[in-house]
């Protein structure tokens, strides 16, 4: 391999099998590597999205699924690391809905060490960055001889997991430096909305109308996420109550709770502040003890479903003095009575909401992270590709 290869190669342990680029990613004037891969979303939405769509259809022509086949799967595991393990949560939700099939989401380091139920009536999909990750790939061959069929979602084109797997579907969201990943978890939010779609249209169990609007509002997020991203202007200002606590929640229900979870990781490894993500009802068993002016909130209430919800332990936190930032669609008028500061996103088809409402926490863990003086792309004991077990 030639020392002028893409930069990934140096981030990947089997490097034999990554095509090489011969292109260094630069900065392009950012400061760092995650602010831009911050900026270069809308573009990885596009890529994602390109040729997938078609005369109203989800098209994959990495798969040929007969119907038979998907009719056959009687569970669903979805097996990651880390932020592709978040980006997992909201693919289960979609396929139980979309396709009436129990799905379960496995941190990969987990559900390599225990008898997972297996066989030729499940399918196993591997969602890896990387394509790298130790356990991930750990998992995935573990579940190979079982009768399982497994499906990849990667962004390195060439690794491990993608050429061990039966089949792959790459994100095409470009080089990620940063270690804190941005746009490749995004990515894979929008790969499994159509992979949910794509495997309901093949079952048959997708209602058009509900599938016609999911598929306009995919296409709507580049310029919707452009939106948000113009707002830079915003965070030095919303930093303040947040930068010099010592450990802070994010708070959500369902969809909104598991964008809370991926904001609450980015603020932790790119900024080193404790931060933990809370289902927005199940902090009130315990944790809300320790709920203090000292431990600011930050709430996503984005899913109209459960906006009520959320606004009511908003209030509650509210009483108790604490700093709350809050995440909620263009048009509220409500939340920003009782938090300190509201960010707003466009609006969009609601089960589409979450891959804009996680913008702006991405942008919250970077500025707060660069004033903290924390080393944004290269945080303290991480690495972008975790190959040792
Ligand atoms: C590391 C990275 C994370 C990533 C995780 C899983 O911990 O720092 O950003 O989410 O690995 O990586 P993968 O490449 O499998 O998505």
């Amino acid at each position: 391999m030639s020392g002028s290869c893409d930069y990934r190669c140096s981030k990947v342990k089997n490097k034999q099998k990554v095509q090489c680029t011969a292109e260094v990613p630069k900065k392009d004037g950012f400061a760092h590597f995650m602010l831009k891969e911050i900026y270069e979303q809308p573009q990885a939405f596009q890529k994602t999205l390109q040729g997938r769509i078609q005369q109203g259809k989800v098209k994959f022509e990495e798969l040929n699924f007969t119907q038979e086949q998907v009719k056959k799967w009687d569970k669903i595991y979805i097996i990651a690391c880390g932020t592709a393990y978040h980006s997992g949560l909201f693919a289960k939700s979609m396929l139980e809905e979309f396709l009436g099939v129990f799905v379960e989401v496995e941190i990969a380091s987990e559900f390599r060490y225990r008898n997972p139920l297996l066989d030729e009536k499940t399918l196993a999909i591997f969602v890896s960055q990387s394509g790298e990750t130790a356990d991930t790939l750990g998992a995935l061959r573990k579940v190979k001889n079982s009768g399982a069929t497994t499906l990849a979602i990667t962004n390195v084109v060439g690794s491990t997991i993608s050429q061990e797997a039966d089949y792959n579907l790459y994100l095409g969201a470009g080089p990620e430096i940063a270690v804190a990943s941005t746009k490749a978890y995004t990515s894979m939010l929008i790969m499994q909305y159509l992979l949910s779609i794509y495997l309901a249209q093949v079952k048959g169990t997708m209602p058009e109308q509900k599938k016609e609007k999911i598929l306009i509002a995919l296409q709507e997020l580049p310029e919707k996420a452009q939106q948000i991203l113009a707002q830079k202007e915003l965070y030095p200002e919303i930093i303040q109550g947040i930068k010099n606590a010592q450990s802070l929640f994010f708070i959500g229900r369902v969809f909104d709770y598991y964008i809370a979870m991926e904001g609450a990781l980015k603020l932790k490894e790119t900024s080193y502040i404790h931060a933990e993500a809370y289902g927005a009802g199940e902090i009130k068993h315990g944790t809300m003890a320790i709920v203090t002016e000292e431990t600011p909130v930050v709430a996503v209430a984005v899913q109209k479903s459960v906006y009520e919800k959320t606004l009511h332990i908003v209030k509650e936190v509210a009483d108790k003095g604490v700093f709350v930032l809050a995440v909620v669609e263009e048009g509220d008028t409500e939340m920003q009575k009782w938090a300190n500061k509201v960010i707003y996103i466009p609006q969009i088809e609601n089960i589409v909401s979450p891959v804009l409402a996680v913008l702006p926490l991405q942008l919250l863990a970077y500025y707060t992270a660069v004033a903290r003086g924390c080393n944004v792309d290269q945080p303290r004991n991480l690495t972008k590709a975790v190959t040792t077990e």
